[in-house]
């Protein structure tokens, strides 16, 4: 018999298991062993798997994170490609199902287009930047897990007369961020690809207030670089640099704040959702796309399309090739930038 394996990469988020779980019962229909890889492209280079059937995967589908565990882990970075390679042969994989955002599938597509390695991706990333796919995994619990954290924080806004800075994930671009703040109903919305300027901002704050409304939402994504009406922006606001050299944004919300308290004289709190974006149960959109990807993925790794990735194109789910997911992030379209910039 045949196997397939899969693996998760990159940041965890809700959606990941019940992408492993189709791909596990769309392989298994084929007749298909699968070997679920542990931590990522790690599990490959280490040898660390484990057997998946049916069963294994049975009550995954409502739970966050993933069964299989995720790091950063890059073998190219780590001179460990001949071991993933070799461990590939050892376990008698026909290919290789990889469920990542854009650093994962990019290891992927080198392996790929430089070893002609047999591997699939799998679309997941909060953040909903990577290209060739309408959505990826986690973006929909995401923006719903926001959205909520800005209905609670207009009533005790509103209650004190207070500017309420909120601090969402986004990288690159800012699909939380707008998704979120429209949803929300927030008043400024601060995206990395259409940098609101700080002095408008402070601006649209103090007309509120001209007209009646003593409180005003903020919504920042975490890649906003604070702008100037001059041009000038800051320096993205980073904490630190991981073992995998990947680069831990945050604290952006804090510039903000202490931007709008000083130009406008309103009290002004901080927000930062953080890690609480990515946990718990997906919401019932990111079970279904995830689903629906995993068992293309799974058709894809039958067929033999190595170097593709399963995508949500419109209403059906086809595939892209993996150069093209990955050759450059998906931001914002203006039609989105637009919206976000007249209701907030
Ligand atoms: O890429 C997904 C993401 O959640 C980003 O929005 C965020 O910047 C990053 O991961 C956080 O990474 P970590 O979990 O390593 O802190």
């Amino acid at each position: 018999m045949s196997a397939i394996g899969v693996l998760t990469g990159g940041g965890d988020c809700p959606g990941l298991n019940a992408a492993i779980r189709a791909v596990v019962r769309g392989a298994v229909d084929r007749g298909y062993e699968v070997i679920g890889i542990r931590h990522g492209w790690r599990g490959l280079a280490e040898g660390d798997t484990v057997a998946l059937d049916r069963a294994a995967v049975a009550g995954i589908l409502p739970r966050g994170g993933t069964i299989l565990g995720t790091t950063g882990y890059d073998p190219f970075r780590e001179g460990t490609v001949e071991a993933v390679r070799a461990t590939t042969r050892s376990l008698g994989l026909a290919g290789v199902v990889v469920i990542g955002g854009e650093g994962t599938l990019g290891v992927a597509r080198r392996l790929h287009e430089e070893l002609a390695y047999p591997v699939v991706g799998v679309p997941k990333t909060i953040d909903n930047d990577l290209a060739g796919t309408e959505l990826t995994i986690g973006f929909d619990t995401a923006v719903h897990i926001c959205t909520a954290a800005i209905d609670r924080l207009h009533t005790t806004a509103e209650s004190h007369n207070r500017v309420m800075v909120v601090e969402v994930m986004g990288r690159h671009t800012g699909w939380i961020a707008a998704a979120s703040g429209i949803a929300g109903g927030a008043d400024v919305i601060f995206v990395p690809e259409a940098p609101t300027p700080i002095e408008d901002a402070c601006e649209h704050i103090l007309a509120r207030h001209e007209q009646g409304k003593d409180f005003s939402i903020v919504v920042a994504a975490e890649g906003y670089r604070l702008t100037r009406r001059s041009g000038e922006q800051e320096e993205l606001v980073i904490q630190e640099v991981d073992r995998y050299g990947y680069v831990r944004l945050g604290g952006i919300g804090h510039v903000i704040a202490r931007e709008i308290s000083a130009g406008t004289g309103f009290e002004t709190r901080v927000t930062v959702l953080g890690h609480v974006q990515r946990g718990g149960t997906p919401t019932a959109r990111d079970r279904f796309v995830a689903t629906r990807l995993g068992l293309h993925a799974a058709r894809l790794a039958d067929e033999g399309s190595w170097g593709r990735m399963a995508a949500v194109l419109g209403d059906t789910i086809g595939d892209v090739s993996l150069e093209e997911a990955t050759r450059e992030r998906r931001g914002l379209s203006p039609e989105w930038i637009e919206a976000a910039r007249i209701v907030a």
